[in-house]
């Protein structure tokens, strides 16, 4: 995107700070540099991904919490700035709304959220390298986009609106394209790989078979 924080947030000093949806903690690592004097947060349905303690800015916590359950009153208008990435395959069309309602109470008065969400079902492979193999991408992309089509359809885009109405002062849209900066496509390119890979292991797990789960993944990786 081209930044961490976006540059109309104006923290203040010792800001509290809350990502939820928290997953390695990678959004708090990266900041820390950048707000040195803060009070991180990390919350998570699952402690799943966390990292060890050592990886972790000093001060900083790690705890569960499901985004989609009222937060307990002891949360309620604490943080400066709440920030949220990447849940959407976790939402259905009817959790946004009150997911936003849920952080707007946990902010101080004045205070800000940073939610960031791709658009996953327009997102375009584009061919760089001539003898790439874009054809088994673009499938293995296609395929994990159909199956979380219903949750896609959601966040990006609708979120603007249900801040709004949550009852959010200024909202700010930022729309960047992916491939803004050249030297970040490689890293996006296997990483968006990885998770759709990972995805195919997981349905194949869950006992999906077909020309793209089983031993097929072995292959299209
Ligand atoms: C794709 S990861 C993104 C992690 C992190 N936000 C980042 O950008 O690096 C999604 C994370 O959201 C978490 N998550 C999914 N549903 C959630 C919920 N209802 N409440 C809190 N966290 C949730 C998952 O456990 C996972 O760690």
């Amino acid at each position: 995107m081209g930044y961490i924080l976006h540059q109309s947030l104006k923290l203040p000093p010792a800001p509290r700070i809350a990502d939820i949806g928290t997953g390695t903690a990678r959004f708090i690592i990266c900041l820390h540099p950048e707000v040195p004097d803060a009070v991180f947060e990390g919350l998570d349905i699952s402690d799943a991904l966390f990292p060890l303690r050592d990886a972790l800015p000093a001060g900083a916590t790690l705890s569960l919490l499901d985004l989609k359950q009222p937060f307990p009153e002891h949360m309620h208008e604490k943080y400066d700035l709440v920030h949220l990435r990447l849940l959407v395959s976790g939402m259905r069309p009817d959790d946004w709304a009150p997911a936003i309602r849920n952080v707007f109470r946990i902010l101080r008065p004045g205070g800000y959220v940073q939610w960031e969400e791709c658009e996953f079902l327009n997102a375009e492979w584009r061919k760089s390298v001539p003898d790439s193999r874009f054809e088994t991408a673009k499938m293995i992309t296609d395929a994990f986009t159909d199956a979380l089509r219903q949750q896609f359809q959601h966040g990006w885009n609708t979120l603007p609106g249900q801040m709004r109405e949550a009852g959010f002062t200024s909202v700010i849209s930022d729309v960047v394209s992916s491939d803004r900066f050249p030297e970040t496509t490689a890293d996006m390119t296997a990483g968006i790989l990885s998770l759709n890979l990972t995805w195919a292991r997981m349905m194949t797990a869950r006992g999906v078979s077909g020309p793209l789960f089983g031993d097929h993944v072995d292959d299209l990786e």
